[in-house]
């Protein structure tokens, strides 16, 4: 199967543009995926130059690794990037030029039933990007209280009739339990009016993605140890696909961008807080129409790009 088919690299020039900034450098792939991005990485960079990838998906590592396998300057490590410390790599001190975060799941993930991501058809109820993770989809709807579904629903989806819907799930669980995104689908497309259906799918299943996978204290997480790991003008590029992640990524960039924060009445800083990031896009970058006809999930991609002083 060829890179295209497993997934389109979203924003790809407009990425590798203001990544790629020393061409002998070292890069990190956070989320490598069918290894769009990472080809470009290669391609852009000298033979002394390495590209180092991670995902945690084991079948994308296999995938990437295979499609990759000509350059002799790329590795492919099975590994979640909340957890990049643990890596040899980086326990030897290696530091980066750039850091790639192309958030998400792949096309390849949410295109195939067997995952549990869709709900336009009908899979197993799993949804964990790793097989080797312990709670699923399932798990959570068959077992969370409904005032933790309501919650998550609310959180990360956003969803106004979280508690409609947190009640109509436990009703049926009582009687038989959820197993399928099919079943999970007719629940909650019983509770909302026909023209709201397909919002509100996917702002449920969007939450439920975020919950198994902790998606949003990882990449709380990955931003804080980014800055271990850079050089000084090391850069890091973010490509987020829904406004919870892009908040994170852009508090994140105001946070570290900006020096002192005390009171303003204050005749002197006391804080002596100093900046250690600068954004590079001062807005974030979407994708051109061009780029929507062709691909259309690049239609919610933001791509932000900051880097380390
Ligand atoms: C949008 S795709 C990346 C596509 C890739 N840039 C390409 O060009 O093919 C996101 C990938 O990140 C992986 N991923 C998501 N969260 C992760 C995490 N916390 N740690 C490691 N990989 C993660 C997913 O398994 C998925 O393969």
């Amino acid at each position: 199967m060829k890179a295209v088919n497993y997934h389109i690299p979203v924003l790809l020039k407009e990425t590798i543009d203001m990544l790629v900034i020393n061409k002998h450098g070292v890069y990190l792939d956070c989320t490598l995926g069918g290894g769009g991005h990472a080809r470009k990485i290669l391609e852009s960079i000298e033979p002394d130059g390495y590209v180092l990838g991670i995902d945690r998906d084991k079948q994308a590592i296999d995938y990437a690794s295979n499609e990759l396998s000509s350059f002799k300057n790329f590795k492919g490590e099975n590994i979640n990037f909340a957890r990049i410390n643990e890596l040899e790599q980086i326990v030897f001190g290696m530091q980066f030029d750039g850091i790639l975060l192309d958030l998400g799941v792949s096309s390849k993930q949410i295109d195939d039933p067997e995952r549990g991501f869709m709900y336009s058809e009908d899979g197993e109820l799993d949804m964990r990007m790793d097989h080797a993770q312990g709670i699923s989809a399932c798990d959570i709807i068959n077992s969370y209280g409904p005032a933790e579904l309501v919650d998550i629903f609310f959180k990360y989806g956003e969803e106004r009739n979280s508690r409609k819907i947190a009640e109509k799930i436990v009703q049926y669980r009582d009687k038989k339990k959820i197993r399928t995104t099919g079943e999970l689908a007719d629940i909650i497309g019983s509770v909302c009016s026909k023209n709201f259906r397909i919002k509100t799918l996917s702002r449920i299943f969007q939450a439920l993605r975020i919950e198994v996978n902790k998606e949003l204290d990882e990449l709380q997480t990955v931003l804080d140890f980014s800055m271990n790991i850079l050089k000084p003008n090391g850069r890091v590029a973010v490509i987020s696909y829904h406004s919870l992640e892009d908040r994170i990524v852009k508090q994140f960039i105001n946070e570290y961008s900006t020096g002192c924060n005390c009171p303003k009445e204050f005749p002197k800083c006391v804080c002596d807080k100093k900046p250690i990031i600068r954004s590079i896009t001062k807005k974030p970058i979407c994708a051109s129409e061009e780029e929507i006809k062709v691909n259309s999930r690049s239609r919610s991609a933001k791509l932000r790009i900051f880097e380390k002083i």
